[in-house]
């Protein structure tokens, strides 16, 4: 036999040997610690639908979506997952995934339709209904009191542009805890400041009431809102069960350091609290401090304050909510200055143009949560990904590029854990795919799969994987 020839044979037993051998999964390197909180997130807008069902009055979502060309397609938000009567067998479906935390939104137009001080018992009994379910089913409910759907009748007074809407929103807020505190123990106030002014007040405003208003206008309507924060976390302390527990949901922007050396670093601590400092900045420092001068220079366009305000908003909460997707890159120029590195046009990204993968946004948005404010309990309240997916689908539908984001973001979870950041939730979004604000129904963030046309849910591979994640306490 040629020489050859032996090795190849011989390699070849090799192989075979291997082969036989069963590989088996990597042991336990991505296990989260005990009580760690998995959970899936929605919004009552974005859900519900019923938009005009038992007395509910139109949002300013309802209003904008009606609007010529504001909403992709022209689609608006009166049936969307029409949650309002399928919640029964969605809670099934969540408890039969295995998933026992549930961030959901209270909808202010249901509840108080005509003012704001006439309860609607259709609104508030559909509330205690839907949270009756949720806890049959084994699933913790963690509540909103605000994800962006005002009532219309609030805009027309001016909305968050006036005082009067933190001053609105105290009675709203006390009346949630008092009629449902004895079921919720788990608060966040306000969704997103960012998004609700920034994005809806602004010039670059997509969002309803998608007013074009000054910078001055925008901080002071951004400082009202973080009144409002501080009203909801007196609503707990007031009126909360026993341990009751309050923080916030903000997207707070979050920087990488490109390079995870001392530099980067230093330049993205900087970014961070510049960025942050009219929003999670100044709920958590409770005020506006030197980063807040920084990020805007000029006096006049810097928000009026009264007295006491600084103690509202800066009132201590339990956990900071954090809604992570994505983040960008700093550096320490050669002039030793922080500056954002801009993403190169061909940097991969979902189908949401804003929402680049980052995986490294979860490990630094807690961990600078951490050390610039000192976060000593931190909850990711959403993280996910949107994507042009089908509109119909049979049998499990293969998200894996979903899943892989997912996985991805997880693994630096799980690495900030390491590092001593006291994360103890995380909570995906979405449950299910629903109405993404101006994107209407075309941009799909769902576990669960949503026909639009026959409101059939099915699972993808993401929920199939999660349920996974979440019954191992660990990533697989
Ligand atoms: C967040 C928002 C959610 C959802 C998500 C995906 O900003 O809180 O309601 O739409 O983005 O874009």
């Amino acid at each position: 036999m040629h020489i050859s020839s032996i090795l190849r044979s011989s390699s070849h037993d090799k192989i075979h040997l291997i082969m036989t051998k069963r590989i088996l999964p990597p042991k336990d390197r991505f296990q989260f610690p005990k009580n760690f909180v998995w959970g899936t997130a929605t919004a009552s807008a974005q859900i519900e639908g019923a938009a005009f069902e038992d007395g509910k009055c139109p949002s300013i979502w309802d209003t904008f979506a009606r609007q010529p060309g504001k909403v992709a397609q022209g689609q608006n938000l009166d049936v969307a997952c029409d949650h309002y009567h399928k919640f029964r067998s969605d809670f099934k479906l969540m408890k039969s995934l295995g998933i026992k935390n549930y961030r959901f939104s209270f909808s202010w137009c249901r509840l108080f339709p005509e003012n704001n001080q006439t309860p609607n018992p259709k609104g508030v009994r559909f509330y205690r209904h839907l949270i009756e379910a949720m806890l049959e089913n084994g699933i913790t409910p963690w509540a909103t009191m605000y994800h962006w759907d005002l009532p219309q009748y609030f805009q027309d007074q001016g909305g968050w542009l006036t005082r009067k809407m933190p001053e609105a929103f105290a009675p709203y807020v006390n009346f949630l805890v008092q009629t449902y505190g004895d079921l919720v123990k788990n608060w966040f106030t306000l969704n997103e400041v960012s998004c609700f002014i920034g994005g809806s007040y602004s010039p670059e405003g997509v969002q309803a009431p998608g007013l074009s208003k000054s910078p001055a206008e925008v901080n002071q309507a951004t400082h009202y809102a973080l009144l409002a924060h501080g009203y909801g976390v007196r609503a707990v302390r007031e009126y909360g069960r026993k341990g009751s527990k309050v923080g916030m949901a903000e997207n707070a922007h979050t920087f990488i350091p490109v390079l995870e050396d001392e530099d980067s670093i230093e330049a993205a601590r900087e970014i961070y609290q510049i960025k942050n400092a009219s929003m999670l900045g100044a709920m958590l420092r409770g005020g506006y401090d030197r980063y807040y001068q920084k990020l805007i220079p000029d006096r006049k366009e810097r928000a009026q304050v009264e007295k006491g305000d600084f103690a509202l908003m800066g009132e201590a909460v339990d956990f900071v909510g954090i809604n992570i997707y994505t983040g960008g890159f700093v550096e320490k120029n050669s002039k030793g200055k922080a500056v954002e590195i801009p993403f190169p046009a061909n940097y991969p990204r979902a189908d949401s143009p804003w929402l680049r993968l980052n995986p490294r946004a979860l490990y630094w948005g807690t961990r600078l949560a951490q050390d610039c404010y000192g976060a000593k309990a931190i909850h990711i309240t959403e993280n996910g990904f949107g994507y042009n997916d089908p509109d119909e689908v049979t049998g499990t539908y293969n998200d894996v590029h979903r899943k892989e984001y997912y996985r991805l973001y997880l693994e630096q979870a799980h690495r900030a854990i390491q590092d001593g950041v006291p994360l103890q939730g995380y909570f995906a979004w979405s449950f299910m795919d629903n109405f993404e604000w101006q994107d209407g129904y075309t941009r799909r963030f769902g576990m669960i799969h949503t026909d639009y046309k026959t409101l059939k849910r099915t699972p993808k591979l993401s929920a199939v994987w999660y349920s996974k994640v979440i019954h191992k306490n660990g990533l697989i």
